[in-house]
């Protein structure tokens, strides 16, 4: 018996994340700086919608910086987050002759993010992809941390690799097209990332959304701001555990960043994806792990209602009085991120601590108590 050991020396990766207004116009020249002068095809994916609203400065600028350019639009919605969609995709890449150094361009929410870094993750086993985001959530969220992936008809995000984008460039001015609800589910999202991480970005968070409320309109230079703020949050983490490791159960694991997706993905599951956008869900998710973390004397209540009031500042979250707390705890068992069949709860200490509880330590009268408390309100 011979042995060997194989020692991989992982690449060090860096990318830049470019956040401001108008600047769409600038993709063109990012993708060039950081492919250099060997790169010739660049393809956008995007949706109709969002290609007919912002397709065209970056096709200028894309061309302008000497590329040549396709691009495939895929249909609206999470059900084109499909194997069916990645097909297309990478036979289009291999039509087109897209090379090792071409360039996949993202624009759009997180659907088009996913696929299209799916897409570049493993057409010629991965290339170069830059993100383009122009939804709230993609902006703060899933354009950073190079999670990509595809569902598949019995469950979201099953199919998928890790790929770091090479650049992410946000351009603000999008989110003034975006639908209220879209950017309620954002707002969610970012409370989240406060909550588990930083009491700092919870208060920063809170003020701009109280501010936008009394004003009803709040300078771009805040949104520029408290955006990076929250991709700076995102990237830190990301940096410390890129593969959201099982064996990491601290505060600084990316895992905390699933707090409110237990019981927001039950949710989800038994109103078939029909009712909430997923930050929505989220957000009652958040309010549930928060109960349940002051039931179980982890966290005081005044910390709770101050997670109550920043979740209310979010927006209008659809009614969920007719659900029965009894449907949404069965279908915590079917979490995907359950580990050996276990449910791994994210709940706080306090806003800005996240603490990782195993299930066993969740009695079942006090879930359904904080279920309950949460559906009722
Ligand atoms: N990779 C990650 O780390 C990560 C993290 C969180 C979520 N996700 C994924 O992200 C997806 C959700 O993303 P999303 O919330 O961005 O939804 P989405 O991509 O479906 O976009 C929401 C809607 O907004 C429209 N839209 C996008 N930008 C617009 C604009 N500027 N103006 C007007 N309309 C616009 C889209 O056409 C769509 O109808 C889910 O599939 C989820 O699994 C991934």
């Amino acid at each position: 018996v011979r042995k060997l050991r194989v020692t991989l020396k992982s690449p060090v990766q860096d990318y830049r994340i470019t956040i401001g207004r108008t600047v769409l116009g600038s993709v063109g020249v990012q993708v060039r700086r950081e492919l250099g002068p060997s790169s010739r095809r660049a393809i956008i994916i995007s949706n109709r919608r969002v290609f007919a609203l912002y397709g065209e400065p970056v096709i200028e600028g894309l061309q302008a910086s000497a590329f040549v350019i396709s691009q495939a639009l895929i249909g609206e919605g999470e059900r084109f987050k499909s194997l069916t969609s990645l097909n297309r995709l990478v036979t289009t890449f291999s039509e087109l002759g897209l090379e090792r150094n071409d360039a996949v361009v993202a624009l759009g929410g997180g659907v088009v993010g996913d696929l299209a870094g799916f897409a570049a993750a493993v057409y010629l086993r991965g290339i170069p992809y830059f993100q383009v985001p122009t939804t709230l959530l993609a902006q703060i969220d899933s354009s950073v941390g190079g999670k990509t992936g595809v569902n598949l008809p019995v469950g979201k995000n099953l199919v998928g690799a890790f790929h770091q984008p090479r650049g992410v460039i946000i351009d603000t001015d999008t989110l003034a097209t975006l639908p209220a609800r879209e950017l309620t589910a954002g707002w969610c999202e970012m409370i989240k990332n406060g909550a588990v991480g930083s009491r700092q970005l919870f208060q920063q968070t809170t003020n701009f959304l109280r501010a936008r409320k009394q004003a009803a309109f709040v300078g771009a230079h805040g949104l520029d701001k408290l955006i990076a703020a929250h991709c700076a949050f995102k990237a830190g983490i990301v940096a410390g555990d890129e593969r959201e490791s099982l064996k990491r159960t601290d505060r600084a694991s990316r895992r905390i960043l699933n707090f409110g997706h237990t019981i927001g993905h039950a949710l989800e599951a038994v109103t078939r994806y029909r009712r909430f956008r997923h930050g929505e869900a989220v957000g009652y998710g958040m309010l549930a792990a928060g109960e349940i973390s002051k039931l179980l004397g982890l966290l005081k209540p005044s910390e709770l209602e101050l997670l109550r009031e920043a979740i209310e500042l979010c927006g209008p979250l659809p009614r969920t009085g007719d659900l029965n707390e009894r449907s949404i705890i069965s279908a915590l068992g079917r979490d995907k991120k359950s580990i050996a069949g276990k449910v791994q709860w994210i709940l706080l200490e306090r806003i800005g601590t996240a603490r990782i509880v195993d299930g066993n330590e969740i009695g079942p009268s006090l879930l359904h108590e904080a279920v309950r408390t949460v559906l009722k309100n």
